[in-house]
């Protein structure tokens, strides 16, 4: 009788303690059904760009360390392909900006893109962050940022122009499998695959439904979507990725009215941080995670 008395009051304490941690469990993160993780769907994301590139040179691993340590919840990578077909972590289609060296990346070896300096450039450009452990650092690939991040990062990679590497998708994808990092096709996904190319994602989704997708637009006016537009791209993708100087809260709106994600880029200072989230966005791309969670934190 004793023990069924102890047994009942334990089993009241763990509900009441259970009651009191959930609300704090549910601000941050919450258990996928497969017992990982998952972050918060109404949590406002934070997608470290290029890592935290505003600190660090971009798309090197020293940026993806900082964007971790800042709190970012993504590391963006953007994707380009070597002559022998290795997906590696760079902005652009030529080396020459972010590293020593010149030339198109189609036209390099892995081994010869290995060669060059990804952060002296940095150090030069802005030598008010310099810092000595930059110079030297490599151009990584793919597999390289997975295997140093794991599955407890999360990722938002863009293939960058799809129309020079065919077959980009499907060597992302391969990689993506086999570090078990495709699924489910929501925004809860370890991975968003990100592009401008429509065509590109719609080559994603033929190889692998299982994996969520933003649709990038581009404006060189300031934006505007019709209903349809935005239900084709509701068809595909979950979101939409869009720069913060062409959108407003009645682009933003409509997005959010869609069910779609809306992630602005590259959204750099507290005031534009401030402003697209009265906008009502769900998430932006920022060089400073450690600066938009002061934002948050503020808020
Ligand atoms: O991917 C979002 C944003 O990064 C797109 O612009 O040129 O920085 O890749 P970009
Ligand atoms: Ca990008």
């Amino acid at each position: 009788m004793e023990n069924m008395r102890k047994m009942s009051l334990s089993l009241v304490l763990l509900l009441v303690l259970s009651a009191l941690l959930l609300p704090i469990q549910t601000l941050a993160h919450s258990t996928s059904n497969t017992g990982e993780p998952s972050l918060n769907p109404n949590r406002i994301l934070n997608v470290a760009h290029r890592g935290a590139s505003g600190h660090a040179p971009e798309h090197t691993l020293a940026a993806y360390e900082l964007g971790e340590k800042m709190h970012g919840d993504y590391i963006e990578v953007d994707l380009q392909m070597t002559k022998d077909s290795v997906l590696i972590a760079m902005h652009d289609e030529k080396v020459n900006r972010t590293t020593n060296g010149t030339g198109y990346v189609k036209d390099k070896t892995l081994k010869e893109i290995k060669q060059l300096d990804a952060g002296s450039w940095f150090n030069k450009k802005y030598p008010e962050k310099a810092n000595p452990a930059y110079v030297g650092l490599e151009v990584p690939t793919l597999e390289e940022v997975i295997r140093k991040f794991g599955r407890d990062a999360r990722y938002y990679i863009e293939t960058k122009s799809p129309e020079v590497y065919p077959g980009m998708e499907e060597e992302l994808l391969r990689i993506l499998n086999r570090y078990k990092l495709i699924g489910p096709n929501a925004p809860s996904s370890k991975v968003l695959i990100q592009s401008f190319s429509e065509e590109s994602l719609s080559i994603v989704h033929s190889i692998n439904p299982d994996i969520p997708l933003i649709q990038l637009i581009s404006y060189s006016e300031p934006a505007t979507i019709t209903d349809e537009e935005l239900d084709e791209i509701a068809s595909y993708a979950v979101g939409i990725g869009a720069s913060h100087t062409k959108i407003d809260q009645e682009y933003v709106q409509k997005v959010r009215e869609h069910e779609l994600l809306m992630h602005p880029y590259t959204v750099n200072t507290k005031e534009d941080m401030k402003k697209v989230l009265d906008w009502g966005v769900t998430g932006m791309f920022t060089n400073y995670p450690d600066r938009f969670n002061e934002v948050l934190r503020e808020r």
